[in-house]
């Protein structure tokens, strides 16, 4: 199958690397030539590493690599199956995205979103015919992690939900489908908790301790905090912007998280957040304490 993923970042890459580990030809596109310097090395990286393991021969390594073109601008993509957008979590970006993407998307192709939270009927409105739109919500990081929502809009037909399914089986996934309100099901409970666990840190408590807890206590295979390095302090900090709009003030961002964002420590990707991050060493808390 032809894809267009839209977004070279932490997911767009992630998605780009499962769909060629699975045969399909990608074309990855960003706006950003650092984004995509960064996704062809850590594709590359990532299946090198399948590779060493033994999960992936060497041919199929180099099969897979040969199946990926990367694009800073439209021109010269092919019309594809399936176009995923995978782009930073603003409403407006995602709409102009999906308008201009459309035209690349065949007569029975799909348009899927990766949002975390925008409402899929809502971004469908931007496409051409909104029965072929979708939400196909990976999760971070996407060659580890098996569930993948799918999540159809009110104007979504049963035959893009189905093809959507077999689609996400193909990668070795297990898709669930999730219902279309803000955050779906995983991000409408993961937004409380990492905002609350931030909240926890900002009245004292030490980002290692909650961390810790966490996952000594819940057996959770990462803490909080450094759950929210992961995702990113910004995709963290729109989401629950999104979610705040939808369900209330319970989601708004707390003080803790938007000093992050405003000073730019956007955690692992930044090298920084509630953890530092460098090369060779274990990460190291970064919050300051009184
Ligand atoms: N990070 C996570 O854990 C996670 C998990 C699930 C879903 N998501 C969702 O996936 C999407 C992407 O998140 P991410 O973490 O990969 O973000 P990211 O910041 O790592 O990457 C976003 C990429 O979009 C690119 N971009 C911005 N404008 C563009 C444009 N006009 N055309 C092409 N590319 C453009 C940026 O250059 C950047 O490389 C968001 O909707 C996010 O909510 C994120």
């Amino acid at each position: 199958m032809k894809i267009l993923v839209l977004g070279a970042g932490t997911m767009g890459a992630g998605i780009a690397q499962v769909a060629i580990q699975a045969g399909h030809s990608v074309a990855l596109m960003d706006v950003s030539i650092a984004a995509l310097d960064k996704a062809k090395s850590k594709i590359s990286s990532g299946l090198a590493k399948l590779v060493s393991k033994g999960k992936l021969s060497e041919e199929k390594k180099e099969e897979a690599l040969g199946n990926i073109s990367y694009f800073r601008e439209y021109e010269g993509i092919e019309p594809v199956n399936l176009a995923i957008e995978a782009v930073t979590e603003k409403i407006e970006l995602k709409q102009m995205l999906i308008k201009k993407a459309s035209s690349l998307v065949k007569e029975n192709g799909i348009f899927a979103t990766n949002t975390s939270s925008i409402p899929i009927s809502l971004l469908a409105t931007s496409f051409t015919d909104p029965a072929r739109f979708i939400g196909m919500h990976f999760m971070n990081p996407v060659p580890l992690m098996k569930g993948v929502e799918i999540i159809p809009g009110i104007q979504t037909s049963e035959k893009t939900v189905e093809e959507a399914i077999l689609f996400t089986e193909g990668l070795g996934k297990i898709p669930s489908k999730a219902n279309d309100t803000a955050g779906f099901i995983t991000n409408r409970l993961i937004g409380i908790y990492l905002n609350e666990a931030a909240k926890a840190v900002l009245e004292g408590n030490d980002p290692v301790e909650v961390d810790r807890m966490m996952k000594v206590c819940f057996n959770m295979p990462m803490g909080p905090c450094e759950l929210t390095d992961l995702i990113g302090i910004d995709v963290t900090v729109d989401m629950l912007n999104v979610m705040a709009s939808a369900f209330g003030d319970r989601y708004i961002p707390n003080p803790l998280l938007m000093q992050l964002y405003n000073s730019g420590r956007l955690g692992r990707k930044a090298g920084i957040g509630f953890y530092r991050y460098e090369k060779g060493k274990d990460p190291e808390c970064a919050i300051r304490r009184k």
